[in-house]
């Protein structure tokens, strides 16, 4: 019995949620490392609807929680989403939920900074979901972040304030904005510092322990492998390392612990944000699998960019991310085309490719060389058994598991938890 590392291996959205609610519920720990509120999660667990951007998966049906020390942490929206939470009647407290006291704040001056850059880049921005993401990443690599640890020392923190405000109050003034205010920023702080010093811990000791007891632990990654800003589509990209091999330092457990890497894959692909998307369809069958498939963004409600599925990038990532199975999700908004297409290549400047090139033109200009296939007509929707599906659908998913190298572990085939084909049991490999 192993521990599960789940990572989008597409552009976010594959879907995640589900799959992570499913084996949540089945671990003694969840954990968040990497990323923040930019991530969007809805659970829906009987009658009851909880959204989650910041907080792990588990806190919802009462499991561990940690967040580690990879993920950049805005303590207001995490009050809120605790207060959102509590008046839904789930349980909070330091016995079910951990805050790396390592992790570095997103601050209100991060979230100026976020707009103001967007603003300035005009069509060259790159659809940030606007949290302060990216420049809160740039102060914990600059090592000027306020940490949580901070927030117990705020009467020696003026160094600290001098540091950081000194670099963006030039960045502001480039803006035409007034310096950070200090004085209320430091107040701020004050005020919230209980909130988050009540489950301000090492975390790496708490998941010592817990791997030490022998419990299973699942590591929830947030957005996918193509917004990682090694390996995605760099300048498009998030600001944190999206990969499974973050699992390890974003958490404090060694990699030997991270386990079965479960790779969530959309059964055709989309995109929120700006950036290279090279099987995009401007059409009305983009319109349709947009339509079909809801495809509109949990935290900013953008609408997403939508295409068929690419077999190139899904390659990439799967083998970046070590994925060790696949679990397909969302086959049911591809029923009743007569046609489908994978993208197995590119063609860039008269050159076959059989991977996405690092340099941002060329991943603008790369075009899609596909293969066709007969679709199905019957429905996938709520299949449980392979026996459910039809053989064009069955045809498809070997089809895929071909092109991307990798096995798939199961099929999702609705929004319901049941409603899954498993081929291979994550937590049991
Ligand atoms: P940031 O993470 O807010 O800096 O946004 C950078 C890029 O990542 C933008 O293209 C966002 O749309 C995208 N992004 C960030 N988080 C998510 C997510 O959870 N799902 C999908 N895309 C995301």
């Amino acid at each position: 019995m192993g521990n599960v590392t789940v990572i989008g291996a597409q552009w976010g959205d594959e879907g995640k949620g589900k799959i992570v609610d499913w084996l949540a519920s089945r671990a003694d720990a969840v954990v968040r490392f990497q990323g923040g509120h930019n991530a969007g999660h809805t659970l829906v667990v009987g009658e009851t609807t909880y959204k989650l951007s910041l907080l792990p998966s588990g806190i919802v049906t009462g499991t561990l929680s940690i967040i580690g020390n990879g993920v950049v942490l805005d303590p207001w929206h995490l009050k809120e989403e605790i207060a959102k939470l509590e008046a839904q009647g789930v349980r909070v407290d330091a016995d079910n939920f951990a805050i790396a006291d390592s992790c570095a704040l997103i601050l209100p001056l991060h979230r100026d900074l976020d707009g103001l850059r967007e603003t300035a880049a005009g069509t060259g921005k790159i659809g940030t979901t606007g949290r302060g993401i990216g420049p809160a990443y740039e102060d914990k690599v600059g090592r000027r972040a306020i940490r949580v640890c901070d927030l117990a020392h705020l009467d020696a923190l003026s160094p600290q304030l001098d540091r950081l405000c000194a670099h963006h109050d030039a960045l502001r003034a480039g803006f035409g904005q007034p310096p950070v205010d200090r004085a209320a920023l430091l107040a701020e702080l004050r005020d919230i510092a209980p909130t988050v010093l009540a489950y301000a811990q090492p975390v790496w000791k708490r998941l010592k322990k817990v791997r030490k007891a022998g419990a299973r632990i699942l590591f929830e990654g947030a957005q996918g492998v193509l917004l990682d800003v090694d390996h995605g589509t760099y300048p498009f990209v998030t600001s944190s390392n999206t990969v499974s091999g973050t699992a390890a330092a974003g958490s404090g457990l060694g990699p030997a612990s991270t386990g079965f890497v479960l790779g969530i894959v959309k059964a055709y692909t989309t995109r929120v944000g700006s950036g290279p998307f090279p099987t995009e369809l401007a059409d009305a069958t983009g319109q349709r699998l947009g339509e079909r498939g809801r495809e509109f963004g949990t935290v900013t409600g953008r609408k997403r960019r939508c295409g068929w599925f690419d077999a190139v990038l899904v390659r990439q990532s799967c083998a970046i991310s070590g994925v060790t199975g696949i679990a397909l999700t969302k086959l049911d908004v591809l029923d009743g085309f007569d046609q489908v297409r994978i993208c197995t290549g590119y063609r860039l400047r008269g050159k076959i490719l059989d991977y996405l090139p690092a340099h941002a033109a060329d991943q603008a200009a790369v075009e899609p060389i596909y293969e066709e296939m007969d679709g199905w007509q019957g429905t996938t929707a709520g299949a449980r058994s392979w026996a459910d599906l039809p053989a064009q659908a069955i045809k498809y998913i070997q089809r895929v598991q071909e092109l991307i190298e990798t096995p798939v572990a199961l099929v999702s085939t609705s929004p319901e938890r049941e409603d899954t084909i498993l081929v291979r049991d994550p937590f049991d490999d």
